[in-house]
């Protein structure tokens, strides 16, 4: 049996759709949900992703303002950019685009965000939020991997999950909502004795890692969802995930591809933290 494909495509293309209609609402009362998205240097990568991001929300009918500043910008700078932004009222999203140039230490830079607009969910004060179970906003990779796993319709009270790698950014925030959701959480990373005995139990399988075939079918348990956070290249320069997808897609019940799974929802939710955001200042 070949595992079902998790369509992220089309699940973000929904979700796209439902942030639009409820932006036109807004819109129609006087508010146009802003996101402020600052690049520091000229990291490729970063500068694409940027871009997608600033797309995405002009598409949803959303502000969007995108600054640009050199790798040798200083640390002390860019506070008072971010300060200056927290204090712009048409500005309701505040991303500051990782990893930074070396010299500038993210965590001063996520301290400075306002919570409020923090919709990267990367303030110590969202991180907590999640931990005790209060509303605030979540990190969009986890948030969207939770959407993907939701498309299973699997119940997750009473289901093993185990998320391998340990981020504040992806595998912390990830295991913290996987048990909200009642699913008991296993968290490997690098020190993990033996990956594979892990995995091999497990219902769902979140891998947030780094490195190519990380996870491969003799790993998997019969039937199980298997999430692909990685985003990597092989050999020949192709994009793909942590997961040895060819293999793990005949023992899987279900399976995020690279690309086409998570990487669309993680744009996705950013909007809906926007856009929640510019609801929530409102509310
Ligand atoms: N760099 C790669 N992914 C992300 C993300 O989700 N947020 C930010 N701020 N930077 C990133």
């Amino acid at each position: 049996m070949t595992a079902h494909l998790i369509d992220g495509n089309a699940l973000a293309a929904q979700v796209r759709a439902q942030v639009a209609e409820r932006v036109k609402v807004l819109r129609a009362g006087g508010v146009q949900p802003g996101l402020a998205v600052i690049l520091v240097g000229d990291d490729p990568a970063s500068a694409v992703y940027v871009k997608h991001k600033v797309t995405d929300c002009e598409a949803a009918g959303m502000r969007s303002v995108l600054e640009r500043h050199p790798a040798t910008m200083t640390e002390s700078d860019l506070l008072a950019r971010v300060r200056a932004l927290n204090a712009d009222d048409g500005v309701h999203g505040i991303l500051v685009q990782m990893p930074l140039p070396k010299h500038i230490d993210p965590q001063q830079v996520i301290a400075t965000l306002s919570p409020a607009k923090d919709v990267d969910g990367f303030h110590v004060a969202n991180a907590g939020a999640l931990l005790v179970g209060q509303k605030g906003f979540k990190a969009c990779t986890p948030y969207g991997c939770m959407k993907l796993i939701e498309t299973t319709g699997v119940a997750l009270r009473g289901k093993h999950a185990v998320v391998i790698g340990r981020s504040n950014t992806v595998g912390k925030p990830m295991a913290l909502m996987l048990l909200q959701a009642n699913a008991t959480v296993t968290v490997c990373h690098s020190g993990t004795a033996d990956l594979a005995a892990h995995t091999r139990n497990a219902d769902i399988v979140i891998a947030a890692v780094g490195r190519r075939d990380t996870v491969r079918a003799s790993m998997v348990k019969p039937g199980a969802i298997v999430i692909d956070v990685g985003m990597n290249r092989n050999e020949a320069g192709k994009l793909c995930g942590d997961v040895d997808f060819a293999g793990v897609r005949e023992v899987a019940g279900w399976i995020t591809p690279v690309p086409g799974g998570v990487g669309p929802m993680t744009r996705a939710m950013l909007l809906v933290n926007t856009l929640e955001a510019a609801e929530r200042r409102l509310a």
